[in-house]
């Protein structure tokens, strides 16, 4: 009895805290009126879906479903106790076989928020959710991914055979090596050979021999890597050569083409010379592209284009050319700049563009800074100061050269380093209030240091007067 009245409010207090949690984070999916994964509806019959949700709601349908057919009906509305919730109702009248599939329900703004059911829509005269026109469709095999022949069926019990033709060979689903699933067909985990060839689902209802057929395509058309020898930016000079190098990697017995495009492609400003080569495992091709004297007109996008059969792979980099080589050297904030003693780190940052990459050297106070203290470095061109000090303060120069050319800039900021203000008085020791004589004559000391500094205040308090308090 005692056991009865314990499960009994257990299980009670155990729904009422599932219920609370469940308005919380209610809808953070969108909701669909059935619950199962899967509906079973026989041709000609009415689908008829119901979404609910926090957002607005979209439907993703069944690729057999077409985009404009009227059979198809959406009806939104506002929906839940306060109106504020979204309902969409979608109707397929009549539903047929080709429909089966998928039914997705999402937020439209956050997509990946969804609700779905598999539709299975029957039809005795049509097993197969594709219906073939005679010949096979061709299935590309891809060396170490799985060979799938997509012979979905309308019934979830459909009893469906594979069968190798030339010679006729029934292939049993072990759901190991093939495995049979309603939704997606046979799935033929890792093909060998033995899968090149034609195949077909067959499956018999009321005595009819339904099929679909298939014919697998080895693809020796696998480029397996494209690669530029200068990707992102390429910085050069008027008048300097440019050469780039395409690199694609491809299957053994594989055919590529390789193609470009660039700015000075219509005046033929290029050279454009190509190599193969092959290793144990793959081929390599290379196509070199020159341009001996660059001028300003070059200057933009390279791409080096790759086909072979039907896959397709690009690559690309952007070619800057300057006139001249150039150093600008621009302040940030101004001439002063302000940091705090204590502070972890400090950066000095000017603009600075240049072409050919500048040396850079920090001076403090005329010196250079890095050799000045172990807590200055310099990273990329800026100098960055650990653990700012008081002694920090003072005037930091950036040079900025390019030996080579003769092209020498430099830049003087001034930094501050502000302190905290201090009461001397106040680290000795806290005086205790002490006694004087009245009349008498003292003099209170307030000794204070900072950066900048700090400004004295006096103030009195009076005592509370004695029986007062
Ligand atoms: C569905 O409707 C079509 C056309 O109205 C009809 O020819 C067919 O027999 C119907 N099928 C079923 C299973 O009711
Ligand atoms: C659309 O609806 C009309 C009228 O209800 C009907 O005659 C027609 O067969 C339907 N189908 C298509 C594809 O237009
Ligand atoms: C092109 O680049 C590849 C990869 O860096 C290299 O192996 C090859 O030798 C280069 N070709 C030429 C002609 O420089
Ligand atoms: C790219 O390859 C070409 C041709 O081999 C070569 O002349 C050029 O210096 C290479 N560029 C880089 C950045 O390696
Ligand atoms: C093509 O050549 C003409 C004449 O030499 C030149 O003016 C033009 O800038 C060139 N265009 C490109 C894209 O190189
Ligand atoms: C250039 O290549 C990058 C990455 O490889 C790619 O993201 C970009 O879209 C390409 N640019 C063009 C214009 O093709
Ligand atoms: C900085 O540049 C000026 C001219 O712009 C030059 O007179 C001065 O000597 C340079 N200072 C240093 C430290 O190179």
């Amino acid at each position: 009895m005692l056991d009865i009245l314990f499960v009994m409010i257990f299980g009670l207090s155990g729904r009422v805290l599932a219920k609370d949690t469940d308005t919380k984070g209610r809808f953070s999916s969108p909701v669909l009126d059935v619950t199962e994964k899967q509906l079973i509806i026989e041709r000609n019959q009415t689908l008829q879906l119901n979404c609910r949700g926090r957002w607005e709601l979209q439907w993703v349908l069944p690729s057999g479903v077409p985009k404009v057919y009227n059979g198809t009906q959406i009806e939104e509305s506002s929906c839940g106790r306060k109106n504020n919730q979204y309902c969409s109702r979608l109707t397929l009248s009549p539903a047929l076989a080709q429909h089966t599939g998928s039914y997705r329900c999402r937020y439209r703004q956050k997509q990946r928020k969804q609700a779905s059911v598999y539709v299975y829509i029957t039809d005795s005269q049509r097993p197969f959710v594709k219906v073939q026109s005679g010949t096979p469709d061709v299935v590309f095999m891809k060396k170490g991914e799985p060979l799938i022949f997509p012979c979905r069926v309308t019934n979830p019990n459909a009893k469906v055979s594979l069968v190798k033709e030339f010679p006729l060979t029934p292939l049993t689903p072990d759901y190991q090596t093939i495995i049979w699933n309603s939704r997606h067909g046979f799935t033929v985990r890792s093909p060998t050979f033995f899968y090149i060839g034609f195949f077909s689902c067959e499956t018999i209802v009321n005595g009819v021999k339904y099929t679909n057929k298939f014919v697998t395509h080895r693809t020796v058309n696998n480029i397996m890597d494209v690669y530029l020898n200068t990707t992102g930016l390429v910085q050069t000079l008027q008048g300097h050569m440019l050469a780039l190098n395409c690199t694609v990697t491809a299957e053994w017995n594989s055919r590529v083409s390789i193609s470009w495009t660039y700015p000075g492609k219509a005046n033929g400003s290029a050279t454009i010379t190509r190599r193969i080569s092959r290793s144990k495992t793959n081929m390599l091709f290379f196509s070199i592209l020159t341009i001996p004297r660059l001028s300003k007109s070059d200057r933009g996008l390279y791409k080096c284009h790759v086909t072979s059969g039907p896959s397709k792979r690009e690559t690309n980099t952007t070619v800057i050319v300057y006139d001249q080589p150039f150093i600008r050297l621009k302040r940030r904030d101004g001439p002063v700049v302000q940091a705090s003693a204590g502070q972890k780190s400090f950066r000095l940052t000017p603009k600075l563009k240049a072409f050919p990459a500048p040396e850079i050297i920090w001076l403090k106070d005329g010196m250079v800074a890095a050799e000045r203290c172990s807590r200055y470095h310099v990273d990329g061109f800026s100098l960055v100061i650990r653990d700012v000090a008081e002694e920090d303060a003072g005037i930091y120069t950036i040079l900025a050269g390019i030996q080579q050319y003769g092209l020498f800039q430099n830049l003087t900021i001034t930094l501050v380093v502000n302190v905290k203000p201090e009461i001397g008085e106040k680290t000795v020791s806290s005086r205790q209030p002490g006694t004087v004589q009245r009349g008498s004559r003292q003099a209170l000391r307030c000794t204070t240091y900072g950066v900048p500094p700090p400004h004295i205040q006096w103030l009195w308090h009076p005592c509370p007067q004695k029986g007062l308090s």
